[in-house]
């Protein structure tokens, strides 16, 4: 049995968790929004179409902020084509996922359903086929209270109150080859740059993300945002990364390491942002906004088994069905991210329902929860307050990550990945919470921690996630097959904690403490 020792102290944090870390994503994209959020016909749908049981589990999931329309809709979407009479909406060809767009839910609809959903909307701006003024249109239609045209257009529309959305995308992987739009660092930068301009005159008050790398295995990784940001530091607020995991070669510690590629990743294009910021001499710190992330890869490749020839509405593409060890890796990206809330403000999991999500729904019929729905739901429920510095003393092992996607046949090595990865949140009212990722497949894990500053600790609730079988699912016929349980092994003294992981698990222990 291996042996891990975490040293934390009260005093010692790294940064107060933003609630916005917990944000998913909802892209016009297969059955995303189409028998996902929006489905009229469906039992549970209420007066305006948007089905109950799917509102239920966002709510229970503890989603906060919600990034749409897309992704690579984005690129050729023209807002104005979802507002106004349903009736009357152009029905579009949907070019990024080779569908048929009806328009039956646009930007006032997903307002709507965000209030229910208790979500703040965070809108992606077409800056590849439309520019800055169209960026400054929907400013204008959405946060103007009225008194100009496309204010009191929104008000014909039947949305009397301005919508006041604060965190606005200037665009979304515009470093990628894969769609149109600018193919220059150089030409997005001053793209963003002016849309920025012209958006904060429309209303200061808002915040804005440029669109950053698009993933670390990218050959403009670096070169891309010190570009963007040459153009658009003044202007900009975050810069929006994205990455997507997989486990093509079926090889789980290796898999199990690469959430560590998140670390690494925000590092680097913090020293970026910071660099930018010391060439001006600047106070100023940009924000990152890790807006996409996720598992992928079991319907990533190749690129046309995700498309369907005549374009269907809502076809059903990119339903990745979640494994146990998806929900562990998941998991350890969510430790990267909060380990990093002093710079990373705010998260998307990719995407939220049916497409590479943690909801699942049947058309007309149930609504179930993906493995990795649970990681995320405890993350967001019990990792608020101040995370911890923690020192972390446990043997490592070297893997080799394997990513395809941008370059042929890539291995990047992880030469050092502790078999614990942990994190540590001093909770707001009291008490600590610890996440922990058991990376080794085969042997249990004994961690010992010594939280000073916190007196004698209680067990409040202690889960984990695993199973003998690492491929298990859960799906409409079974939908509980896998969920946390209650772990056993947690023993608790005056500022110390004795916890047993079981091999490849996630493990959730919140504990009662004085200060
Ligand atoms: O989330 C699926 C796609 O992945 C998004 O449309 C795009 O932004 C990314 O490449």
């Amino acid at each position: 049995m291996r042996q891990a020792n975490v040293l934390l102290d009260r005093n010692f944090t790294i940064g107060r968790v933003d609630p916005r870390l917990f944000g998913a994503f909802v892209e016009h994209l297969g059955r995303g929004v189409y028998g996902g959020l929006y489905e009229p016909d469906h039992p549970t749908a209420d007066e305006k179409g948007f089905r109950r049981d799917v509102l239920d589990l966002v709510r229970e999931l503890g989603v906060t902020i919600v990034k749409y329309p897309g992704g690579n809709f984005s690129h050729t979407y023209n807002w104005e084509d979802g507002v106004g009479p349903i009736g009357e909406r152009p029905r579009r060809l949907n070019y990024a996922w080779q569908s048929t767009e009806p328009n039956s839910f646009g930007t006032n609809e997903f307002i709507d359903w965000c209030r229910l959903a208790g979500v703040e909307p965070m809108l992606v701006l077409n800056l590849a086929t439309r520019g800055p003024q169209d960026a400054a249109d929907l400013v204008e239609y959405c946060n103007l209270p009225g008194g100009t045209t496309l204010s009191e257009l929104r008000r014909t529309h039947g949305w009397d109150k301005p919508h006041g959305v604060k965190f606005w995308c200037l665009g979304n992987e515009m470093d990628g080859p894969w769609h149109t739009g600018p193919d220059t660092a150089e030409e997005y930068g001053r793209v963003a740059a002016r849309a920025a301009k012209i958006m904060r005159w429309v209303d200061s008050s808002i915040e804005l993300a440029a669109s950053g790398s698009s993933g670390r295995d990218l050959p403009t990784l670096g070169s891309w945002d010190e570009t963007v940001l040459k153009h658009a530091f003044d202007h900009v607020d975050h810069i929006a990364i994205h990455t997507y995991l997989n486990n093509w070669k079926d090889d789980a510690p290796a898999f199990l390491a690469s959430p560590d590629f998140v670390d690494a990743f925000i590092e680097e294009v913090v020293a970026i942002a910071d660099a930018a910021a010391a060439k001006r001499r600047s106070e100023k710190r940009i924000m990152l906004s890790f807006n996409e992330w996720n598992v992928w890869y079991r319907t990533r490749r190749p690129y046309h088994t995700r498309l369907q020839p005549g374009w269907p509405v809502a076809p059903p593409i990119l339903e990745e069905v979640y494994s146990v060890e998806d929900a562990l890796v998941a998991g350890g990206i969510l430790i990267s991210l909060v380990n990093h809330a002093d710079r990373v403000r705010s998260a998307c999991l990719a995407q939220l329902v049916n497409a590479i999500a943690p909801i699942m729904t049947e058309t007309g019929g149930p609504a179930w929860r993906q493995t990795i729905f649970y990681p995320f739901a405890q993350m967001s429920r019990l990792a608020r307050g101040e995370v911890l510095r923690a020192k972390v003393e446990c043997e490592t092992y070297s893997a080799a990550y394997y990513s395809p996607y941008n370059a042929i046949d890539a291995f990047y090595p992880v030469p050092h990945a502790a078999y614990l990865k942990l994190a540590a949140i001093a909770n707001e009212g009291g008490g600590l919470t610890l996440f922990a990722l058991n990376r080794d497949v085969e042997q249990e894990l004994t961690v010992l921690v010594n939280a000073r500053g916190f007196g004698p600790l209680g067990v409040a609730e202690a889960t984990v996630l695993t199973d003998s079988n690492l491929k298990a699912a859960n799906s409409k016929a079974a939908p509980d097959r896998v969920k946390p349980a209650k772990l056993a092994g947690v023993a608790v003294g005056n500022e110390t904690a004795r916890i047993e992981l079981p091999p490849a698990s996630w493990s959730v222990v919140h504990l009662t403490a004085a200060s």
